[in-house]
């Protein structure tokens, strides 16, 4: 099958070759999907999971991309819960070849069944994002109405749907990307925005919660804004330091089966939008991420065309 495949830890995004694999084994518990659509995350070729399985042992040439669309196209031994046919959407373990190939193995409670009024490209956009999202507003940042939070990178495919989930439970958003980021912003529901590039981060006063998806000294500052008992989440990096009378935290996103039915049942209510950027063919993947020019949302791969 074809798929996209990395094996040098220091060649980046130059690195993803569109190459040959073998059909994936379908294990205990899992599904072969044909994958229709996927996403990548550029961020996942730093993560140990790229390179390593759960016992450090090199697994390259591995092939990354942890969300997608598709359809079952076979059982494991024992799996339940889905069907041969299903359209399906959801995440890839981190340790296993992933969603940049035509064929895919997929443990069946990492994925949820796909309603027929969403589509693969949209439903691609939403399971890593979605997730880390709802993951890191609720489960470790505990946002309740009234409270306000500050949303960094409020354009991209995470802060996107936070700033959306935040606002609709009630809490006053602000939201800070680049200068171009403003009217998106606003529009997915945040009362203000602040640019990192112009407007002064301090200017922001005290939040209840922080959602960082930078890192870096924008991680740093952020720790000085959160107020007494409130909480920092960052998903780009453990935090080096801690809020004076809060906690910041670090987490890595986990699959939840309940969870993406309950963002997809969103979407179609017209709650969620997720962002789709551009949509390229795998042949493309490689240069769709080594982008030199910045496209709002999601970019999804769109793998194999067979509905
Ligand atoms: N821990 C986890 O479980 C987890 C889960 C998902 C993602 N992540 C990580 O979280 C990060 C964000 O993921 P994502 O999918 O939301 O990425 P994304 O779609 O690229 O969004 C990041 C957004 O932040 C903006 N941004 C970054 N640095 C900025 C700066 N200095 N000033 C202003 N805006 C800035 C980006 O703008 P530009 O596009 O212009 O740079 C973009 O709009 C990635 O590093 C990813 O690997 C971690």
């Amino acid at each position: 099958m074809h798929a996209i495949t990395v094996t040098d830890r220091d060649a980046g995004l130059d690195g993803l070759t569109l190459t040959e694999m073998p059909y994936p084994y379908a294990s205990e518990n899992d599904v072969i999907v044909r994958v229709h659509t996927a996403g990548f995350t550029p961020g996942e070729l730093d993560w140990p999971g790229t390179w390593t399985d759960r016992a450090d042992r090199d697994r390259t040439p591995s092939i990354p991309g942890h969300e997608l669309a598709g359809v079952v196209v076979e059982l494991g031994y024992g799996t339940t819960g889905l069907t041969v046919g299903q359209r399906v959407f959801g995440t890839v373990d981190w340790t296993r070849n992933g969603t940049l190939a035509e064929y895919t193995a997929v443990e069946a409670r990492n994925l949820a069944p796909l309603p027929a009024d969403i589509d693969d490209t949209v439903a691609a956009a939403l399971p890593i994002s979605g997730l880390t999202a709802w993951q890191a507003l609720f489960d470790h940042g505990g946002l309740t109405a009234g409270q306000t939070v500050l949303i960094h990178g409020a354009a991209g495919g995470v802060g996107s749907l936070a700033v959306q989930l935040a606002r609709e439970v009630g809490a006053h958003v602000i939201a800070t990307g680049r200068a171009d980021d403003r009217d998106l912003a606003l529009d997915l529901g945040a009362h203000a925005f602040l640019d990192l590039g112009a407007d002064e981060l301090e200017s922001v006063g005290e939040v209840d919660l922080v959602l960082d998806v930078v890192g870096g000294d924008i991680l740093e500052r952020s720790t000085a804004l959160v107020r007494p008992g409130g909480t920092l989440v960052t998903i780009a990096e453990p935090p080096s330091t801690q809020p004076a009378h809060g906690i910041a935290k670090f987490f890595v996103v986990e699959a939840d089966r309940a969870r993406l039915a309950d963002l997809a049942q969103r979407v179609r209510d017209g709650r969620l939008r997720p962002l789709v950027g551009a949509v390229r063919p795998l042949t493309e993947a490689a240069a769709a991420y080594g982008r030199d020019r910045r496209t709002p949302g999601k970019t999804i791969i769109q793998v194999t065309k067979d509905q």
